[in-house]
């Protein structure tokens, strides 16, 4: 198959876990398992345990909170994806908050330089340390990938890799001001909701793929947060946006990427199931997992 362009045989997936503990229920409810019996040899290496930094030893930095612990967690989950990337292996990392993302794609930029990144979100993330209102990491991790806006000493490690047009959104509809102005400037792509509305998913996928990866040829990063979807699909997620992807579209999503043959990375981001009655918990997590699975070459047929 056209995966093995980037993928030894046996296929090899390996998971990781980011900041909070909330991943670890995609891995508790099967997931390492239900990979292994769509043929991929699983490498789960372990819940990530990263030494906390107490609040008060890590005051904000400017309006960014917790910097210093978010760089560092940034940074090693950096460090593992890269590893595991140049190994030939693709890094499946679950989270956690969708700061993560500058680990990850950081890692996949480390293997594959002219990788493009999918970015699946009700959200840009790509308010920069002046534009953002809430102070929230979470917000910006796009930014700091792009290289745009101040930079921050403590996340001087990012390399400002990415660039504008190898970047594309699906699902977006809560940009903030600053944000949308960032994305008309650098003229960066973005298919809303309203697109999604217009054309219907399998059209906005294929021009999502037509502009950031127009021959089919580069390796993508599909960065996944689960609050792209309705919330009434995912209603487990820190920062609940209605209007959201169906149940369907967003698995659409992960299929179409996976029939590229040319998924190297894949982020599912934000599930946290600590936010929600036990069964609003189970349903987000059981999402979280299929659309790993949609993915990584689960099929209806
Ligand atoms: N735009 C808002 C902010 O910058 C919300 C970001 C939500 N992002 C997320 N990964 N949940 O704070
Ligand atoms: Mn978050
Ligand atoms: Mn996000
Ligand atoms: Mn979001």
């Amino acid at each position: 198959s056209s995966v093995s362009r980037f993928l030894p045989d046996p296929k090899t997936v390996a998971a990781k876990l980011g900041v909070d503990k909330g991943p670890i229920h995609l891995v508790e409810a099967g997931l390492p398992k239900q990979l292994a019996e769509l043929g991929w040899k699983v490498q789960f290496d372990g819940h990530h345990q990263f030494e906390e930094i107490p609040t008060e030893d890590d005051p904000p930095i400017g309006k960014l909170k917790n910097p210093r612990s978010v760089s560092r967690v940034c940074q090693a989950v950096a460090k593992v994806v890269g590893d595991h990337a140049k190994k030939g292996q693709l890094p499946l990392t679950l989270g956690g908050d969708h700061s993560l993302a500058m680990g990850t794609i950081s890692g996949t930029l480390e293997k594959y330089p002219d990788a493009c990144v999918i970015w699946v979100d009700a959200h840009a993330d790509i308010n920069t340390a002046e534009t953002t209102d809430s102070g929230n990491i979470h917000g910006m991790p796009a930014s700091f990938l792009l290289g745009i806006g101040p930079k921050v000493e403590e996340f001087s490690w990012v390399k400002p890799l990415l660039k504008p047009h190898r970047i594309v959104y699906i699902g977006l509809r809560d940009v903030d001001q600053g944000e949308r102005r960032i994305l008309r400037e650098h003229g960066i792509k973005a298919f809303s909701m309203h697109e999604v509305d217009k054309y219907g998913i399998g059209r906005v996928v294929e021009m999502a793929l037509d502009h950031v990866n127009p021959g089919r040829k580069l390796p993508i990063h599909l960065s996944f947060d689960v609050d792209a979807l309705d919330p009434s699909v995912a209603p487990s997620t820190g920062t609940p946006v209605r209007g959201g992807l169906t149940f369907r579209e967003g698995h659409y999503i992960c299929e179409a990427v996976y029939e590229t043959g040319c998924l190297v990375a894949l982020d599912i981001m934000e599930v946290n199931p600590s936010l929600a009655d036990s069964e609003s918990a189970k349903q987000t997590v059981a999402v979280g997992c299929s659309l790993a699975r949609s993915a990584l070459g689960e099929t209806l047929l």
